[in-house]
């Protein structure tokens, strides 16, 4: 919020109100101005008659008004008092001073509030509201003044005016930011983009994070032929991910000696470690070697959010048990004496409140307990689990890259379920590596406000309910 700020800041327009219980407030308002507020440009704000514990406030820079609530308001006071310098974090409860927790009294102590009164979300009230900026620091704050209905007592803080705006724009928009939030299917084929492309900028860096947030694939093509290489792309990313598997691990697939053929078969549509409760975001691929009379293997992905959301339109009910049914996936892992158990409950598609996909766990290689389900329910979670696997074997979605040597594929491995067609002849040696998706996150969301663009534009599959 830049400019003067008391003057894009003045009271809104809604200043009348026929409510008697709130002359002394409407008096208020006309007139603009307390008494006894030298210089300073305050206002009563009025209470919301529909919505509890509300107040009206003008929104900063729009011609608007809109309810806060006062303890919303009040928790986010960000005045010295309240707020740390050091984390920028709250420095106080509202609840009670409990002196079995702090060795100082807490700000909210300094307030005065160590008996055991009620505490309730009506506790604090906002009296007056003013703008009238001292330093360039108050200049982004709305004063809010509070009451505290525990005794009377009042506190002077200050409301950050990108948060009022933030908070106008996420619950009055919030049907139309979730709907841009909701990622296009990916359909067209995969551009792809050159190694020497991928390390030569921050601009192709930050193609390539597009390219993953967006679609949730790129292809880099021609990257070295090394056994590192595949954790050198990935760290461009975020940190290599350490899981069971070690920093990086090596799938090859070969049909040279028949007795030695291991994993030549189709490989059908599945998540990595969707058992962690964190499974892995990125997942890396590089076709380290690649056989030239290998035929077959090759990489499948596809977007099963796509494949959700239609089954969704062709299956409600079907959609609805998949929503609702938790589902064990269990994962024993050993390798060199090590053995990893791992276990996690979820149902095969979250939804948020709204009952937008939010996320799809999908693994059917592994063991589906089904030990949290009730036993009425899972013939209809077969039904449901058939139906799903079905459609998204036969999606016409499907994207097949057949790798050639030094080829390095990563896919978002919560949006993106991959497999592997059967391998017919020769070999193919990949070498995998996983990054967080928090830490893809953080290097998308860190670049694109670098370049002023919104961050998580849309949905990656992180367990976020937005
Ligand atoms: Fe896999
Ligand atoms: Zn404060």
């Amino acid at each position: 919020m830049g400019g003067n700020a008391s003057t894009n800041f003045s009271p809104g327009p809604e200043t009348k109100t026929t409510n008697s219980s709130e002359d002394k407030a409407t008096k208020t308002l006309s007139t603009g101005i307390i008494a006894g507020l030298t210089g300073k440009q305050s206002w009563v704000p009025r209470k919301d008659d529909v919505l509890k514990g509300h107040v009206k406030l003008p929104v900063p820079g729009l011609a608007v008004d809109h309810s806060y609530h006062t303890m919303w308001l009040r928790i986010n006071c960000h005045c010295p008092q309240c707020t740390t310098t050091v984390s920028n974090q709250r420095s106080f409860s509202p609840w009670h001073y409990n002196p079995d927790l702090n060795s100082k009294p807490s700000p909210d102590f300094l307030f005065g509030h160590s008996s055991k009164e009620p505490f309730s979300s009506q506790t604090f009230e906002v009296t007056r509201c003013w703008d009238s900026p001292t330093s360039e620091k108050d200049e982004g704050m709305l004063d809010v003044e509070f009451q505290d209905g525990r005794d009377g007592s009042q506190h002077v803080g200050k409301v950050p005016k990108e948060l009022l705006v933030k908070m106008y724009k996420e619950t009055t928009f919030a049907k139309q930011i979730s709907a841009a939030r909701t990622p296009r299917p990916l359909v067209e084929p995969v551009e792809p983009m050159n190694y020497t492309d991928f390390v030569s900028s921050d601009e192709s860096l930050f193609r390539a994070l597009s390219q993953l947030m967006f679609n949730g694939v790129v292809l880099i093509k021609g990257a070295p032929s090394h056994t590192e290489t595949i954790q050198m792309c990935m760290s461009k990313f975020g940190p290599i991910e350490d899981t069971i598997y070690g920093l990086d691990w090596r799938v090859k697939i070969h049909l040279d000696q028949s007795e030695n053929a291991i994993g030549v078969n189709f490989k059908d549509y599945h998540m990595d470690l969707v058992c962690f409760e964190s499974g892995p975001g990125l997942q890396g691929l590089h076709a380290y070697q690649v056989d030239s009379s290998c035929e077959g293997g090759d990489s499948l992905l596809l977007d099963i959010f796509a494949i959700a959301e239609e089954f969704r339109q062709l299956h409600p009910s079907l959609f609805k048990t998949l929503t609702q049914i938790p589902v064990t996936f269990n994962s024993v892992y050993s390798k060199e004496e090590k053995e990893a158990h791992k276990c996690s409950h979820k149902p095969h598609i979250e939804v948020n409140r709204d009952d937008v996909i939010v996320a799809v766990n999908w693994v059917p290689q592994t063991d589906l307990g089904l030990f949290l389900a009730k036993q009425e329910e899972i013939d209809d979670y077969y039904q449901a689990y058939c139906k799903f696997g079905q459609m998204i074997q036969d999606s016409k979605l499907r994207h097949r890259f057949k790798l050639e040597e030094n080829d390095v594929l990563i896919f978002n491995n919560r949006r993106m379920v991959h497999g592997r067609s059967a391998l017919k002849s020769g070999s193919r040696y990949l070498i995998g590596a996983f990054v967080t998706i928090d830490n893809f996150l953080q290097k998308y969301n860190d670049m694109a406000m670098d370049r002023g663009l919104k961050p998580n534009p849309v949905r990656v599959g992180n367990q976020d309910r937005a």
